[in-house]
Parts: C-alpha cells; sequence; structure tokens
C-alpha cells in the first residue's frame, strides 16, 4: 500500500495574498494553494486547493449567504504563524507545529494532525485529517441507519436508492449532509464540508481518535461553525446552506398515501372514509398509477376521468392532493415532455453527446439534467397543467436518481437503485461536468426546480415539496421522508433514531412511512408506528404495492380508535409545530430534538437514541417494541408532567413506565406553557371552541412562559396582517398563578373564539388542575388563581 503523500506544510506564514477588507488570506503549498477566510464572525472557512486550475461547483450554499458582508477582521502576521480572528473566532497557522486549527474564546476547537493534516491520495482522492478528542459525540451526515453518535463508523456522502430491508449495516441511504455537529465535553461545533462529489467520512473508524474526510473532488473547502451551543451550530450551518421554507398549514395535518390508489373511485373512497371514521386528514397523495402510462405530468384519464373535478370536490372536503413526480421521462416521440427536452438538449447525455438512457417506471426513459437553469425552468413550467387542475403538492421521487427494473424487459439487469454512469455529462449552462460530479446535487436541483414552479406559477400560495434524495443545502426547497422502510419492528425505533439526526443535520421537515412501506403491516405494529408518526414533522401513513392495506381503519376495533386518538393528539398540537416550523425557519433548529439539546454536557442523555423533544418542553418516547407493557424513559434534568396523568417524575432518572397499547409516552417540562387546540378535522376549518393553554407550574420553577407563532399561511409574510406572536408568562405565588397573554407582533386576527387556561401542578390529590375560562381577542389579559 503506498502511503498518502501528504501536501507539504507552509515554507513561510506570510500569505501570498490577503485582504482584510474580505477577510481572507491565501498561502502557497507545495501544491496549489491553501485558503482562510472568515465568513462571518462565529464561522471559519478553511479550503485547499491542490489543483487550482480546476473549477469547482457547488450547489449547497445558500444564495443569501453569499450576500453576507465579511465581518471585522484582525491578523497576526508572526514569521512563524499567522492568525486570521473576527470576534471571539480565530484562524491559526503554526507553521513550528505545521497545523491549522481553529480557536474560540480561546480554546482550541478544531485542529488537524501536525503532520500529514492534507494529503493526495495514490487514488488522486484527497484528504483532510481533524483530531477527535475520546469523548467526542459525532454527529449529523444526514439520513443514517444505527445511533445517533456517528462515532467509530465510515459514512458515505452519496446519495443512494437503499433497499427497503435496510438494517444497522446499510450505509448510505437517500439523503445526505456533509456536515458534523462534535459534541465536546458540553461544548458543540460542526464542519461543513462543501463539496458535490462522492466522498467518505472516516469519523474514528480507522484511527479512533481521527475524523477523515476523503473525497474524489478536486478541493476540500470546509466551514467551520463554531456553536458554542448545539442550537448556534446548526444557526451557523443553516446560515451557510439555507433553511427549510415556511410549508402550508395543512402539511403539518396528516397525510395519506399508498402506491397506489388506482381510481378516481377508490381515491375518493379513502378521502370520504377519513371523514366517515372522524380520523383528522389534511392531505391524500396520488403514486405513480395516476399517470397516463408513469408519464409525468399526465394523468390517467379513464382512471381519473374528471381529475380537476376530483380534486376540486376533495378540496372542497378539506383535501389537498400531492402527486408524484419522476425524473425520468418516457421515450416516446408522441409525448410532449419527451419531445420538447429531446429538442433542447435538456436529457442527460452519455460521453458521446448521444442522450443516455435507462429503465425506470414508464420502461425506456431518459433523465432531466436540472443542472441546466434552462432545464430547470421548463421543468418548473411543466407543473402548470397539474397546478391547474388542482394539485396542491409535488412528491419527487427516484431522485438519487435511481433507476428500476420493474418494468423493464426480462433482459435488462440493474443493481438495485441502481444510478447513471458516472461518465455520463451534465451541460451545467455553459461549463459541462460529469455525472460523478453532480450526483448528489440531483436531487436537490430537481427540487429547486419543482419549488421554483410554485412561485413562479402559484406565487400566493406556499410551496410544498416532498423529496427522496437530498444533500446539504436541499432544506430551502423540499421537506424529505426517509423512503423505502419495512413494516418490521426495527424500523419504528430506527425510524426515530434516523428522524432526530436528520434534524441535527439541518432538516426539519422530515419523517418516515407510518406503518412501513415494504411487507406486510400488523395491527399492533401499526399503532405503534403511528403513535410515533405523529410526533415526526411529516406525518404520513404510506404502502407498496402489492403489500396488505394500512389505513388507519384498515384492521378494525380497537386500533382504529387508537390510532384516532394520535392522529388528534398530532391536531391537538398544530400551534406548536407551526411555531416551531416557523423557528426551524428563522434559525435552523430541528423541529424534533436530541433529548440532550438544551443539555449536551450530560453523557448519560447523550446515548439515548430512541426519545426526542418536540421543540424545548415536550418529551416523546413512543413504544417501539412488539407486546410492550413497559418502556423505559430517560427523563433529562427538570420535573416532567406525565400529559395522560400529571403525574410528575423528576429528572436525571430512569423510569420503567407501564404501558399499554393505547399510551404514547409524553411528558411536559415544568416551567413550560403549552398550547393545545381544539380536534379539527382538517386544517381548512375554523376553530369553534378555544385554545386550552396548559400551564405546568413545578416544585422549583415559579414561573413559566411560551412564545407562540401564527399565521395566515400566506407566501409572503412582510404585512402583519398575515402573522402574530403571542407571549403567555404565568408566575405562581402564595398558591395563586397570574398569567397574562398578550399579542406582541402582528396584527392577525386571533384564530380561536378563546382561551382557556389550565394550570396542572405537583402534590394535588385528583386531577391536578384548575380550570378558569378567559375569552380574548387580541388584548392582554391578567387571570389570578386562587
Ligand atoms: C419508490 C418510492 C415509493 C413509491 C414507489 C412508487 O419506491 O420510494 O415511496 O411508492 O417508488 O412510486
Amino acid at each position: 500500500m503506498s502511503l498518502p503523500e501528504s501536501i507539504h506544510w507552509l515554507s513561510s506564514a506570510s500569505p501570498m495574498n490577503e485582504n482584510l477588507q474580505l477577510a481572507f488570506a491565501q498561502f502557497a503549498i507545495s501544491q496549489g494553494m491553501l485558503a482562510l477566510e472568515l465568513p462571518d464572525s462565529d464561522i471559519a472557512k478553511i479550503a485547499v486547493h491542490p489543483f487550482p486550475d480546476t473549477q469547482r461547483h457547488t450547489w449547497s450554499i445558500d444564495p443569501a449567504f453569499l450576500q453576507t458582508p465579511a465581518p471585522q477582521v484582525t491578523h497576526i502576521a508572526g514569521a512563524r504563524r499567522y492568525e486570521l480572528g473576527s470576534g471571539n473566532t480565530k484562524i491559526r497557522l503554526d507553521l513550528a507545529g505545521a497545523s491549522v486549527s481553529v480557536i474560540q474564546n480561546d480554546a482550541v476547537i478544531l485542529q488537524s494532525p501536525d503532520t500529514g493534516a492534507f494529503s493526495i491520495n495514490a487514488d488522486g482522492s484527497l484528504s483532510w485529517r481533524i483530531l477527535l478528542e475520546p469523548s467526542d459525540v459525532v454527529l449529523g451526515t444526514g439520513q443514517r441507519t444505527g445511533p445517533l453518535n456517528q462515532r467509530g463508523k465510515k459514512r458515505l456522502l452519496w446519495s443512494a436508492d437503499a433497499e427497503p430491508d435496510h438494517s444497522e449495516k446499510t450505509d448510505p441511504m437517500h439523503q445526505i449532509a456533509s456536515w458534523v455537529m462534535i459534541v465536546r465535553n458540553g461544548n458543540t461545533f460542526g464542519v461543513f464540508f462543501d463539496s458535490p462529489w462522492r466522498a467518505t467520512l472516516d469519523i474514528g473508524a480507522t484511527d479512533p481518535n481521527v475524523l477523515t474526510y476523503t473525497t474524489t473532488g478536486t478541493d476540500i473547502t470546509a466551514y467551520v461553525c463554531c456553536g458554542p451551543t448545539p442550537a448556534a451550530a446548526l444557526e451557523q450551518y443553516t446560515r451557510v446552506t439555507g433553511r427549510p421554507p415556511l410549508f402550508p398549514r395543512w402539511s403539518l395535518g396528516n397525510q395519506q398515501s399508498r402506491w397506489s390508489y388506482m381510481s378516481a373511485a377508490e381515491f375518493e373512497e379513502v378521502g370520504a372514509r377519513f371523514r366517515a371514521e372522524h380520523i383528522p386528514c389534511d392531505a391524500l397523495y396520488l403514486d405513480i398509477d395516476y399517470m397516463r402510462g408513469f408519464r409525468d405530468f399526465t394523468w390517467d384519464e379513464q382512471a381519473f376521468p374528471d381529475f380537476s373535478q376530483m380534486l376540486q370536490r376533495l378540496r372542497a372536503d378539506g383535501f389537498h392532493v400531492v402527486t408524484i413526480i419522476d425524473p425520468g421521462i418516457k421515450v416516446d416521440p408522441e409525448y410532449s415532455a419527451f419531445q420538447e427536452g429531446t429538442q433542447r438538449q435538456y436529457f442527460i447525455k452519455n460521453a458521446d453527446g448521444t442522450d443516455f438512457t435507462g429503465w425506470v417506471w414508464p420502461g425506456l426513459s431518459v433523465w432531466t439534467d436540472f443542472s441546466q437553469s434552462a432545464a430547470r425552468r421548463w421543468w418548473s413550467n411543466l407543473h402548470k397543467p397539474l397546478f391547474d387542475a388542482g394539485v396542491s403538492g409535488i412528491w419527487d421521487d427516484m431522485n438519487e436518481p435511481s433507476q428500476a427494473g420493474m418494468y423493464a424487459p426480462s433482459d435488462v439487469q440493474l443493481t438495485y437503485g441502481e444510478t447513471l454512469p458516472q461518465d455520463a455529462v451534465c451541460k451545467n449552462d455553459d461549463d459541462p461536468i460529469s455525472f460523478a460530479e453532480f450526483h448528489n446535487a440531483y436531487g436537490l436541483t430537481m427540487t429547486q426546480a419543482t419549488y421554483e414552479a410554485f412561485t413562479m406559477l402559484r406565487p400566493k400560495e406556499r410551496p410544498f415539496v416532498l423529496s427522496r434524495s437530498a444533500a446539504s443545502g436541499s432544506q430551502r426547497y423540499t421537506a424529505v421522508w426517509n423512503g423505502d422502510n419495512s413494516s418490521i419492528w426495527e424500523h419504528i425505533g430506527m425510524g426515530i433514531t434516523m428522524n432526530i439526526g436528520l434534524g441535527l443535520s439541518g432538516f426539519a421537515f422530515t419523517g418516515f412511512d407510518i406503518g412501513g412501506f415494504n411487507k406486510f403491516a400488523e395491527p399492533e405494529m401499526l399503532t405503534r408506528f403511528t403513535q410515533a408518526g405523529v410526533c415526526m414533522p411529516l406525518c404520513r401513513n404510506h404502502a407498496a404495492k402489492f403489500s396488505r392495506k394500512q389505513e388507519p381503519w384498515a384492521f378494525g376495533e380497537p386500533y382504529t380508535s387508537i390510532i384516532r386518538r394520535a392522529i388528534e393528539f398530532r391536531y391537538s398540537l398544530l400551534p406548536l409545530y407551526v411555531s416551531l416550523l416557523k423557528q426551524a425557519h428563522d434559525t435552523g433548529a430541528p423541529i424534533i430534538r436530541p433529548i440532550w439539546w438544551n443539555e449536551p454536557q450530560n453523557k448519560d442523555l447523550l446515548a439515548v437514541n430512541d426519545e426526542f423533544l418536540i421543540g424545548d418542553s415536550i418529551l416523546a418516547a413512543p413504544v417501539t417494541q412488539r407486546g410492550a407493557t413497559n418502556r423505559r424513559i430517560v427523563f433529562p434534568s427538570g420535573e416532567w408532567f406525565d400529559a395522560a396523568t400529571n403525574e410528575v417524575y423528576i429528572g436525571n432518572s430512569v423510569s420503567e413506565y407501564p404501558v399499554t397499547l393505547d399510551t404514547l409516552p409524553i411528558f411536559i417540562k415544568a416551567g413550560s406553557i403549552i398550547p393545545f387546540a381544539p380536534v379539527i378535522q382538517h386544517t381548512g376549518l375554523a376553530y369553534t371552541e378555544p385554545l386550552e393553554l396548559r400551564i405546568f407550574i413545578g416544585e422549583t420553577t415559579a414561573q413559566a412562559r411560551l412564545q407562540l407563532w401564527d399565521d395566515t399561511d400566506a407566501a409572503d409574510i412582510s404585512d402583519p396582517e398575515t402573522y402574530a406572536v403571542y407571549t403567555v408568562e404565568a408566575q405562581a405565588a402564595n398558591g395563586a398563578v397570574a398569567v397574562a397573554m398578550q399579542q406582541t407582533q402582528g396584527t392577525m386576527n386571533f384564530r380561536y373564539p378563546g382561551v382557556h387556561c389550565t394550570v396542572v401542578r405537583p402534590g394535588k390529590a385528583g386531577p391536578f388542575s384548575e380550570i378558569k375560562q378567559m375569552h380574548t381577542r387580541r388584548q392582554e389579559f391578567m387571570v389570578v388563581f386562587e
């Protein structure tokens, strides 16, 4: 084995190029250039360009970040050391130690080992090594099976269509983030490696003390997000790569899908059944069979004879319809999308200049080249007939991209999820690139084109795009689901962990197929899948062709009623989910968070993979085991009220919590106020009953507080009439609790006919709450509970 050739370190610590106004400095190294930059005062950028003549490409950076004015910087240019600093952050080059480090508040947070930190490997790939400390916990990297902590793993950064039967050994999956978040002795920082190229993260797998990033690209470009808290690190990472848009309110409701509802009659029957069963639902999905022979942007006139009227009827009953779109276009000279795309050269080419053809649902297909801005615009416009007919959301699938042989002739040999050839060519406007370089950005640019279909064609409504493939930055355009899972018990717990991990990777709006996609769901399993699924940001039941029906009523009683209660619980928490989505949009904070989110110094909590917080104050511990009679629950610090009984659990403890099939263990932190909305059957309905504010006052917490965002669902929220922020404060003293609620921002009308407060305090027999009715419309009020 030949040893990697390390890139010789600097011969001099004097920059060959330095611009303090733009906050950067560049140094000659044995091969090429090392560039240091402070794009913001808490983000350090370190880049190695061994081949400065090659062009680098990225689709991950949020265009808004590029407008950020450079911070004020200082520098120290010594003979042996160079430092570029801003605020509390410094990047230091140390000629003697041959190292580059990032320092915050005088502590080194990131350091490369002193020799061979950067190398060109025998196969031409490039590596950068950074040191790990023994107790470091490493998170992020996107969608992964197994525990949240990535320490000891080797992770491939390559979006892939993984098999539904995936296990802890399966890697990679569909959603890739070239981002690690490192918790070190309670402090948190992160590193984002900005490159679309296939790469690996060896997170202490080979050498336990070293994290090695190895890329097949031609440079290494890393943004070090200095933290120091998990929230700060994610705020910085999503400042660079972008944050989720405000998705429409209906998309936070319950969603139902199946591959496929085959006819208008079957589809409308599903909607009618939701209403008849009084199970809330906001969205129904049409999978590939609604199309005419799997041709995108068409529908089957026979199976769906009055498509537009059908959509109107469903909308009148409160259902938004989401249709699937795949990037593969059927090779069919009679089909306009194929004709136009061929004529305009909008499809990915073979190296010899012919259009690449492969196999997916429509049989022989070509793949749209989303690297071309003109092809993206074309694609956006292709959505017009669907939008005109009344479709509300678009589901972008198979966009790793992946081929499938199901409808191919029997002699076609494809490996599972096979992608396009590496040497295929993407036009990238006038700067052609290989598919090897574009692959990871394929799903991202497809969802960009889809998102822009909404902003171009339906600017007054919020876009809803759901995607399977994603890379760092995709969160600017799309929600993601985990792709094909299975109706197996292991996939409930794995799904929970996967989605906490996605939240730590910048993807806030995510979920799994409730009930499991592949294989046959069973009644108890569907119940547990639903209880966990209603807590996920995206709440959607979906199943494969040939699998057993698994709509909420599929198995009769007692399951239907228990599933209804779980979905009703989700609808009661809608005000909170709306508010948390706004927080994700503003700060990049995930909607569901690991239980150590506010106390990363607590090592016991860092090991918990199957519980999570919804926002800051609700602890959810869904049951994931077959036949469970109890559930082990780790409580973070604080006092936790059982949402079902108001019994108090003192934090930093572990309990064996008894459960029945109907139990979704939920606990609320003392000191918080949780808004509970009356249950409605879909989000289009007006509330006719008051909003309940449940105020949790603990033994050691005399105060509780809530800041709640609400909006009218407008696409543009610059007008104060489109939103409101409510601040609620409660103070307990001398056996009484005073509550004040105030609209502190925006002039939107209060959505509910009133407010109803419930105070929950520990240590009382019987019902622990004292109830007073209050009705308010936008005025401050104060009530004292005797
Ligand atoms: C893929 C998707 C799945 C969908 C199927 C048919 O397997 O992951 O959700 O149902 O294709 O479109």
